[in-house]
């Protein structure tokens, strides 16, 4: 079948099951145009909450659908291909994890919510990168808080809220590889640009920094996926210059044709996200692979620490 006629098999096989389609920021542009949702990990997460439909097809990766499982037990959570990981959720182990609360058994855990289900039953409270900062802020100040998995994520954390944050040092390799940006280089080529950094780069913390004093650059934002869609429908820049994988670049274009969008690195790219195809999709709605279902036993000790997450947008 051409890439037309799996859209209208899709679409067909969608709408007698049921299903609704969710679909990450990074996906390739012919899933995010197929999808009912497109957005960040805690916009999906509050799609798979308050959707109606008894069937979630999750156009992300495994941990955000196991996410989904968590919060909506009773639905059927299918992922178009369970070999979609993430590097970042891999950088700590359960071992690992409970052998650090050991070491400091009164400290309150934070856990990104790019972490497996296992993790998250021993977390406290889990954040997306658009609400890591008011989570943390809402912890009582005299607690020790234990941040993982990201090591710049957590950097960023700690220097926003001004917390003494025992970190992670994990990482995510699409991210880790966006070092410092040459904000004098990149001025000088986009000169009326603004910055679109995601925490997860290895540059956020001292480009937050350096935004707070480099009066050369337009606006430079440190936001999650879903905070610099905002902040392209905000803005009258006519140029943005986006740091993190290469995805939401074709959400950006749609949204305002009329502006350029510079990608920091065209070598941002995970390889993960984009395993999801129309293929994949279209054999997932037909013979309901591949479900993605957190054990009871697991799912009800990690619960609370992904509503704690909704709660606070
Ligand atoms: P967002 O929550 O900003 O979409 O980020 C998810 C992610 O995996 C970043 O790499
Ligand atoms: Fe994980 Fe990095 Fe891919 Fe995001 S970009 S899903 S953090 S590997």
């Amino acid at each position: 079948m051409d890439n037309n006629e799996l859209i209208k098999e899709i679409l067909k096989l969608k709408e007698e099951k049921g299903a609704v389609i969710l679909a990450h920021n990074y996906e390739l542009p012919e899933i995010q145009d197929i999808a009912d949702f497109v957005g960040d990990s805690l916009g999906l997460s509050q799609q798979a909450a308050k959707t109606e439909a008894d069937t979630i097809i999750f156009c992300g990766v495994h941990f955000m659908a196991e996410t989904s499982s968590i919060i909506s037990p009773n639905k059927k959570i299918l992922i178009p291909d369970l070999e979609a990981g993430c590097s970042l959720a891999d950088s700590i182990t359960i071992e690992e994890l409970r052998n650090w609360k050991k070491e400091n058994p009164d400290a309150v855990v934070v856990s990104y919510v790019n972490t497996t289900a296992e993790i998250k039953t021993e977390t406290d409270y889990c954040v997306t990168s658009s609400n890591a900062v008011r989570v943390v802020e809402a912890i009582p100040s005299d607690k020790q808080i234990l941040f993982l998995p990201d090591r710049f994520l957590g950097a960023y954390v700690a220097a926003v809220t001004g917390r003494d944050i025992k970190i992670w040092q994990g990482g995510c390799h699409v991210h880790e590889k966006i070092g410092e940006i040459d904000f004098d280089a990149a001025h000088e080529k986009h000169p009326d640009a603004d910055f679109l950094i995601h925490p997860e780069c290895g540059c956020s913390s001292s480009c937050m920094l350096k935004s707070t004093v480099y009066e050369g650059c337009g606006n430079v934002k440190i936001v999650s996926t879903e905070g610099m869609i905002d902040h392209v429908k905000n803005s009258d820049a006519k140029n943005f210059v986006v740091a993190t994988e290469i995805g939401i670049l074709h959400r950006m274009k749609k949204l305002k044709p009329e502006a350029e969008f510079y990608p920091i690195s065209d070598e941002s790219v995970c390889e993960y996200m984009k395993m999801i195809t129309l293929e994949k999709l279209y054999n997932t709605l037909k013979n309901d692979e591949f479900e993605v279902k957190v054990p009871a036993e697991i799912a009800d000790k990690a619960r609370l620490s992904i509503e704690r997450m909704l709660e606070i947008v």
